[in-house]
């Protein structure tokens, strides 16, 4: 594969012929259905069982506090997130899908009055196209509160051009919320260009530093991990063509705050939780480095007290300080390999003695589902 619109209809081809469902998967980079939580349980249950057995996502892209919000979601599929997204968001929100494959985009459309009937409303809708090229498409700039998509960018040809345009079309103080896969290196070309190791989301993946770099060059200054996972490439076909690279899900959340900084510079702030958020009485969690538990003052770098400010989230907090004086550099906001899961690395060889310090690795089954 080399020219872009060759990978793009190597893809469509894909995801929309030879897959028929999560059970065609080769590896299980692209498959998560065993994480689903069990608040998310009784939405999912009414979801037609079509569109959930096309699921091919590697991560949950349901953040809290999407009453009344516009999502849009990138690489939406046979629809599985627009419709979970759809029950969260409500009556007076919204969600829009965008995926390039007809036959993934017609599963989900085929479904849409089903869906309304099960919820009551009707909130979604879904166009073609290419999520490279958003500004083709009848969205407004700045007109998302949040922007999903789950186990896509890796297999887009042109990843700054997507980051990109998700910045345009979010509203200030907006969030990109989206689960992918992150290769714990660059992969080689004979990886990359493989069909079978891009179509299943591991050729395409980004080595997680080189994906900060392209985050922060759209204008993502301070990318936050929410979680990951390994995945272990064990299928006796595939695993030797990976060699030593190691891959991980990761979720990571993206705000559309102009003021961030590329460092996480000392205030001499802090933030309390109120335990507002629904479902989160006791703590919440921003990201890995910050779990944020109620009624607590908790110290937090210029950044973050940005993040929780200026986003939706803002209302459950109360903020201590101001950016009068400055303290120097805020220890403490990670460096270095940045997947908790990454302790006893996920050999693609096989499963490494001890496997799941993290108590995440367990979720991996041994197939991916892009
Ligand atoms: C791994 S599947 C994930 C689908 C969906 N997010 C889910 O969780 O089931 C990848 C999807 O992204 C779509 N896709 C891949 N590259 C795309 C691009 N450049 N523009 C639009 N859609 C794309 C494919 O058509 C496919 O439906």
């Amino acid at each position: 594969m080399t020219t872009r619109d060759a990978v793009q209809e190597a893809v469509q081809s894909y995801y929309g012929q030879q897959l028929t469902g999560t059970a065609d998967l080769k590896t299980s980079a692209c498959c998560d259905a065993d994480a689903v939580p069990s608040w998310l349980r009784p939405l999912l249950a009414k979801v037609h069982p079509e569109v959930s057995d096309r699921y091919y996502g590697c991560g949950l892209v349901c953040p809290p506090l999407l009453s009344g919000c516009r999502i849009l979601d990138l690489g939406s599929g046979a629809g599985r997130d627009v419709y979970l997204l759809a029950q969260l968001v409500g009556a007076t929100g919204s969600v829009v899908g965008v995926d390039m494959t007809p036959e993934q985009l017609a599963v989900a459309r085929r479904h849409q009055d089903f869906h309304a009937q099960q919820f009551g409303y009707d909130n979604v809708s879904f166009l073609e196209g290419t999520i490279e090229q958003l500004e083709l498409l009848p969205l407004e700039p700045g007109s998302f509160d949040v922007i999903v998509s789950n186990c896509v960018l890796n297999l887009s040809t042109d990843k700054a051009a997507v980051l990109r345009g998700v910045m345009r079309l979010l509203k200030p103080g907006g969030e990109f919320y989206f689960s992918d896969v992150y290769a714990d290196r660059r992969l080689p070309e004979s990886v990359q260009r493989h069909p079978v190791l891009y179509g299943e989301c591991l050729g395409g993946a980004l080595y997680w530093n080189d994906f900060l770099r392209l985050a922060r060059g759209a204008g993502f200054a301070d990318p936050r991990l929410v979680s990951d996972r390994p995945i272990w490439i064990t299928e006796p076909q595939i695993a030797p063509l990976v060699g030593e690279a190691r891959f991980y899900s990761a979720t990571y959340r993206l705000f559309n705050i102009s003021e961030l900084e590329d460092a996480c510079e000392d205030h001499g702030q802090a933030v309390i939780y109120r335990g507002t958020i629904p479902d989160h009485a006791e703590r919440w969690d921003l990201d890995q480095h910050h779990s944020l538990e109620s009624g607590r003052v908790f110290p937090v770098c210029g950044n973050t007290y940005r993040m929780l400010q200026q986003s939706r989230f803002g209302e459950h907090f109360s903020f201590i300080g101001d950016f009068s004086r400055h303290f120097g550099l805020f220890g403490g906001c990670g460096g270095g390999l940045p997947f908790a899961s990454s302790g006893p690395a996920p050999a693609a060889s096989g499963f490494p003695a001890d496997t799941d310090t993290a108590g995440v690795g367990s979720q991996a089954s041994a197939k991916s589902c892009c």
